[in-house]
């Protein structure tokens, strides 16, 4: 990336959260994946390989989603490297916007960890769930835990920058919050971030329950390691979150959106059905609109995602320490 494109990257950034337009969307570019694990849902969605966008669809939307306000797009799915093109999706967004990738790492291999990266990804989130290898692969499946590391390293190895950021991405719940601090020690270990999202209910093949744990130790992680990376806001709603089994206030469609793989816009990644549009046929006033009255009408309060925990205080006081780690990426 060039300077003055970062900069432009920034500058876009905070235009964005001065307008209050959806500064984050959450992209399903796919719904195939190679895993069904067992406390997820996505790999259930009907897939429909004619109607997945191709790369040039990708560059279309790029510069559609600037219109709407928003700067970050983080590839998800399925699992996102399913698909073969990754690296040129990237390669479709990296000039208006920060891209991150969330994916489980058991199809990463030094090829394409160096072309995405070349491609110029900013982010990639690995999913590292339990400390214990046995419970990881209980949930996901045998042997994703050892590629998951394997990924880790060959993505460390493989970058071109140190701003482009490595993350080992838990999801927090009753079956492994005790197991947060051997997490975080080898995310320490191995020199990447460790960030979390608290377990969504649904319809998934196993529960992994919201019950009333106690997790104050999050605070004294945030304390102790300069690797574990949650601002102060993700810390105090996920407590509250865990405590009362909701999460009042969401941003849904006001601060960030998501996409299927098939164009569809709505609020949330959790709450596509509330359709505002199709990227397709796009008219930007319109899908603004209408994602402002779902926001406004919205009571959902059910689950607290990354996005959430990472996006909404940036439109109110105190969320500066996540706005300083997006800057961070394109620092050069
Ligand atoms: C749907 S996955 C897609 C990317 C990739 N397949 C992966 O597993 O990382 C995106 C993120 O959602 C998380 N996730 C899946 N099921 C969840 C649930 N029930 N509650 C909270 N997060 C969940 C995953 O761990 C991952 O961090
Ligand atoms: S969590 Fe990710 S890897 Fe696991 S089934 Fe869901 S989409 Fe696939």
């Amino acid at each position: 990336m060039g300077v003055i494109q970062d900069w432009k990257i920034n500058i876009a950034c905070a235009d964005s959260l001065v307008r209050k337009r959806p500064i984050f969307a959450a992209w399903h570019i796919t719904y195939r994946c190679n895993l069904q694990c067992k406390f997820c849902s996505f790999w259930k969605n009907e897939v429909d390989l004619k109607r997945e966008f191709t790369v040039k669809d990708f560059e279309e939307s790029s510069k559609k989603l600037t219109k709407l306000g928003v700067r970050v797009v983080n590839l998800a799915g399925g699992e996102p490297f399913v698909r073969k093109d990754l690296p040129d999706i990237v390669r479709a967004f990296t000039s208006d916007h920060i891209v991150i990738i969330n994916s489980n790492g058991s199809m990463i291999n030094r090829e394409n960890a160096r072309a995405i990266w070349e491609a110029g990804t900013d982010v990639m989130n690995i999913s590292l769930d339990f400390y214990s290898k046995e419970k990881h692969d209980f949930y996901r499946g045998k042997g994703v835990y050892e590629k998951a590391l394997n990924a880790i390293e060959l993505l460390k190895q493989t970058r071109l920058r140190k701003t482009q950021k490595i993350a080992m991405q838990a999801i927090l719940s009753a079956e492994n919050y005790n197991e947060f601090e051997e997490l975080v020690k080898l995310a320490e270990k191995l020199e990447v971030e460790f960030t979390f999202n608290p377990y969504r209910p649904g319809e998934h093949e196993v529960d992994l329950g919201m019950k009333d744990y106690d997790l104050s130790m999050l605070y004294d992680l945030k304390k102790k390691y300069k690797y574990f990376k949650a601002t102060s806001y993700a810390l105090d709603r996920t407590v509250e979150f865990v405590k009362n089994g909701y999460s009042p206030n969401c941003g849904m469609g006001k601060y960030m959106i998501a996409l299927d793989p098939y164009g569809n816009i709505g609020p949330c990644e959790a709450r596509l059905e509330l359709l505002a549009g199709n990227i397709r046929e796009f008219e930007s006033d319109k899908i603004l609109s209408k994602l402002n009255k779902i926001h406004s009408e919205n009571s959902c309060s059910s689950c607290l995602t990354r996005e959430r925990s990472e996006v909404e205080p940036l439109y109110h006081f105190g969320g500066w320490e996540w706005m300083k780690n997006l800057f961070d990426v394109r620092k050069g």
